[in-house]
């Protein structure tokens, strides 16, 4: 099918999201941030014609957003299905992002959806709803986060089968650079050698390191106009750290390698 979303595919991936599609397996997408996860699933979701029901989970996210509330209406009260019950009603592809900073009750509302039964169970209606056949989870989380960052349990990632997202080989994420942003083979391949050399300072001790979409960002930028070294200071640097220290010595190599 022809695209209107780009997707420049790593490893076979496709091919994985359309089997798990296919066999009604959920999937988990893990990676650091940046490296395509959200545009992945956009992009599969289109292909396969299916509807795309994003959530972005963060700590306060509990099962009641997911699953669905009473509201009161004038004099009434009307339930109102979250997105995960209009997915699995609708046969959407339900995709959870950041998973693992959601309430634990969260993923007990997605245990008996993850398995053979593949259903929901509405606590507040006292219902039970079989997935509709093209209904299909996606789950996304960030294992690299060093400092608080939430695991998933065994009996919780066990549920999927996993694909593993990582920043692209040189070649390759040049060609996404120049495609997003418009920008020519010898700058993109400038911004490139610059994300992969601050990739490799592992002494900086970042948290997260220079993702695609930084490097997207900067060549966005570039094409509009804006200088050079400007751009890589607050498209990358500037993101990366708050330390003046580290700043100063990732502004220096920039300027250097741009
Ligand atoms: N394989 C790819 N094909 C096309 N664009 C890509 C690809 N990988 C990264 N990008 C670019 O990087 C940007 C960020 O990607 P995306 O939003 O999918 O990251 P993510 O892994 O979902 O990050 P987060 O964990 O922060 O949500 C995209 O908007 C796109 O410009
Ligand atoms: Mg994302």
């Amino acid at each position: 099918m022809e695209s209107s979303i780009f997707y420049q595919e790593i490893n076979n991936e496709k091919e994985v999201f359309e089997h798990s599609f296919k066999n009604k397996i959920p999937l988990l997408l893990k990676g650091p941030t940046g490296s395509g996860k959200s545009r992945f699933v956009e992009y599969m979701a289109e292909q396969l014609d299916q509807k795309l029901i994003t959530v972005c989970c963060h700590e306060e996210t509990s099962a009641t957003d997911l699953i669905g509330r009473y509201i009161i209406k004038g004099a009434e009260t009307v339930w109102i299905d979250g997105p995960l019950s209009k997915a699995v009603k609708e046969g959407a592809i339900l995709y959870l992002d950041e998973v693992a900073e959601a309430r634990p009750d969260v993923i007990v509302a997605i245990h008996s959806l993850t398995d053979h039964r593949r259903e929901l169970f509405i606590d507040k209606l006292g219902e039970t709803i079989k997935a509709d056949p093209n209904f299909m989870l996606v789950a996304s989380y960030n294992p690299g986060y060093q400092k608080g960052y939430k695991e998933l349990k065994p009996s919780t990632r066990q549920r999927f089968i996993a694909l593993s997202f990582d920043y692209p080989k040189a070649d390759i994420e040049m060609m996404i650079l120049e495609k997003e942003s418009g920008i020519d083979h010898s700058n993109a391949k400038k911004i490139v050698n610059i994300g992969n050399k601050i990739r490799n300072l592992t002494e900086l001790g970042l948290a997260e390191t220079v993702s695609t979409r930084l490097l997207v960002d900067a060549s966005i930028l570039i094409k509009s106009g804006l200088a050079k070294r400007q751009s890589m200071h607050v498209a990358v640097v500037e993101p990366l750290s708050d330390d003046e220290h580290t700043t100063t010595s990732l502004k220096d190599l920039c300027d250097l390698m741009i």
